[in-house]
């Protein structure tokens, strides 16, 4: 009888907690900034860092929400949280040993260098940007599975959000709609079958998105183990979904693919420690290029975005990017001269030839001689323990290649263009290459994706990370630079205005909001300048250890983006 009573209650309990999880997937409103005192998760969509949030206050530390956030992404916000992609992860962890784990897309076995050249050699960037053609090996399930260890929860149970979320659906937001609305006529174009993300009529704010095709893919993997995506019913779905319209990914290249743990970048910068992602991202190294050129020099003087302090952003990152184009590719594939690129001389002898007030040229900076519409995602959490976790991943563009598997309901990465396709011609981001990043088979694409955290004697500081393209590294430099250098708060280090240079083109990017008195100042110094409507969407976690609830949680401004924490 007694047994009975509570098994009503807890029946009935249960129903209230899942109901409450459904009203929140159906009425939700994205916090910006937080301040907390135990653990904290900031992610691209409210959905989805409640995932996160809802596995840290179970007991889950910031590997068990990162994943669980991760796979919330895939279903909350398709334009760049996947499954169908790759991505990067950085991680502290309590007992001081740090990671970087690389579930980058890599080139299927078929893939060749000069495979998106025409007969008469020139290069096509529409088949490397968009459709069949353009997709790498996604690497996401498998490097989720290989965070699994550090993780305390099984994986159904940090799979169950994404898969309720998918199953019973959720409301979108205004920017969602709008965002499907504009891939509208490529989802139609490229996919003959009905798929979730188009409906009769055009998506608006507060609609709601149900995905059973992917919450049953999800359920796969949740059941089976990464060979749930790699292998049996879901590889044989992506084998032929894309070799029936020209894709060259086969089962043998799913069973192959292998998540890999890597060496992070580690430096200091004005006595912080800062660990950030190796190749094949050339993030961690440019952050370390540039930070390391300017740190002999009084930045906090300069003050925030004047002319002055731009200027010497700008020119460190002009040649930085001269020596990603040059240098940098699959280091598994390719010698990298990674040491020479990070050596102390060799960055102030590169640094040695700006002139103040005097603009650089492009032409004339060429790499050191040794002897994106942008879309990924990023997730920053701390747990009550310790542990932080940078993540950020990717389908490249938005909504990827814009393929979605049928029958598996997830959308294909189209991250091939992140190859050089030949040698000068510009990437989807306006990014050039060479030999160092051409396509190889089971070969990695140059990234510049830069999950990074920074430790303030050995304990975690700041978590910190970014979609954007290459404006990738350039925005987590400049949201370190506003918080070391110009003492910011997380919330104005994320949001003010950001700037970008890339080497070639050779311009200054700005961002709607930058003064236009230093806009000038730049012109009149010989720069060339163009506006942007946004530079990232950063996510960032900042911990005052002395302060009672010392941890800030930051979401970008510039999107859906949510901080939750407690
Ligand atoms: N797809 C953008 C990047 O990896 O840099």
């Amino acid at each position: 009888m007694r047994i009975k009573f509570y098994l009503i209650i807890f029946v009935f309990v249960s129903n209230c907690l899942l109901a409450t999880a459904q009203i929140t997937a159906y009425q939700y409103e994205a916090q910006k900034n937080i301040t907390v005192s135990r653990a904290a998760v900031v992610s691209a969509h409210t959905l989805a860092s409640q995932a996160g949030e809802s596995i840290l206050k179970k007991g889950g530390n910031a590997i068990d929400a990162a994943i669980a956030t991760q796979f919330a992404l895939a279903v909350v916000y398709p334009g760049a949280g996947n499954i169908g992609g790759g991505g990067f992860m950085v991680a502290h962890l309590k007992n001081g040993k740090d990671f970087s784990l690389d579930y980058r897309e890599t080139a299927p076995a078929a893939a060749f260098k000069d495979m998106y050249l025409d007969a008469a050699g020139n290069a096509v960037t529409a088949m490397s940007q968009w459709g069949y053609k353009a997709c790498g090996v996604p690497g996401t399930v498998a490097g989720l599975f290989a965070a699994l260890p550090y993780a305390k929860f099984k994986m159904p149970v940090l799979m169950a959000p994404a898969i309720q979320l998918a199953e019973k659906g959720f409301v979108i937001t205004k920017e969602e709609a709008a965002s499907l609305n504009s891939a509208r006529k490529d989802f139609m174009d490229l996919n003959k079958e009905p798929i979730a993300f188009v409906k009769k009529e055009l998506w608006k704010g507060g609609d709601t998105l149900i995905q059973p095709q992917l919450a049953a893919t999800l359920t796969r993997i949740s059941k089976l183990g990464a060979s749930g995506f790699y292998e049996g019913a879901t590889a044989l779905m992506i084998q032929n979904g894309l070799q029936k319209n020209g894709g060259i990914i086969s089962l043998d290249d799913l069973k192959n693919y292998k998540a890999k743990f890597r060496d992070p970048i580690r430096f200091n910068y004005r006595g912080y420690q800062i660990i950030s992602m190796p190749l094949p991202s050339s993030g961690g190294i440019i952050l370390q290029q540039v930070l390391k050129m300017i740190e002999n020099k009084d930045v906090q003087a300069l003050q925030f975005q004047s002319a002055a302090s731009v200027q010497l952003l700008v020119e460190a990152e002009r040649r930085a990017f001269a020596d990603r184009a040059q240098y940098m590719g699959d280091a598994d594939f390719v010698q990298v001269p990674v040491k020479q690129l990070l050596e102390d001389t060799y960055l102030q002898k590169r640094i040695s030839d700006y002139i103040p007030g005097k603009a650089g040229n492009s032409k004339e900076t060429e790499a050191g001689i040794i002897p994106e519409h942008e879309e990924t995602t990023h997730i920053s959490i701390l747990d009550a323990e310790g542990n932080a976790v940078s993540v950020t991943t990717t389908l490249n563009g938005s909504y990827g290649s814009r393929v979605v598997i049928a029958g598996a309901g997830f959308i294909m990465n189209n991250e091939m263009d992140d190859f050089s396709i030949k040698e000068g011609v510009p990437n989807m981001y306006g990014a050039v290459g060479n030999a160092a990043n051409a396509i190889a088979p089971g070969k990695r694409m140059l990234s510049s994706m830069t999950p990074t955290l920074v430790l303030k004697n050995k304990k975690p500081f700041i978590v910190v990370g970014t979609p954007g393209g290459t404006t990738i590294p350039t925005s987590v430099i400049q949201s370190l630079v506003n918080i070391i250098d110009f003492k910011m708060n997380a919330a104005d280090a994320v949001n003010k205005p950001k700037f970008h240079h890339q080497w070639l083109p050779d311009v200054i990017y700005i961002e709607k909001g930058f003064s236009p008195a230093v806009a000038d100042s730049l012109r009149n110094m010989g720069y060339t300048l163009q506006t942007r409507s946004a530079i990232g969407r950063t996510e960032l976690i900042k911990i005052n250890p002395t302060q009672k609830k010392k941890i800030e949680a930051v979401a970008d401004h510039r999107g859906d983006d949510d901080a939750r924490g407690y």
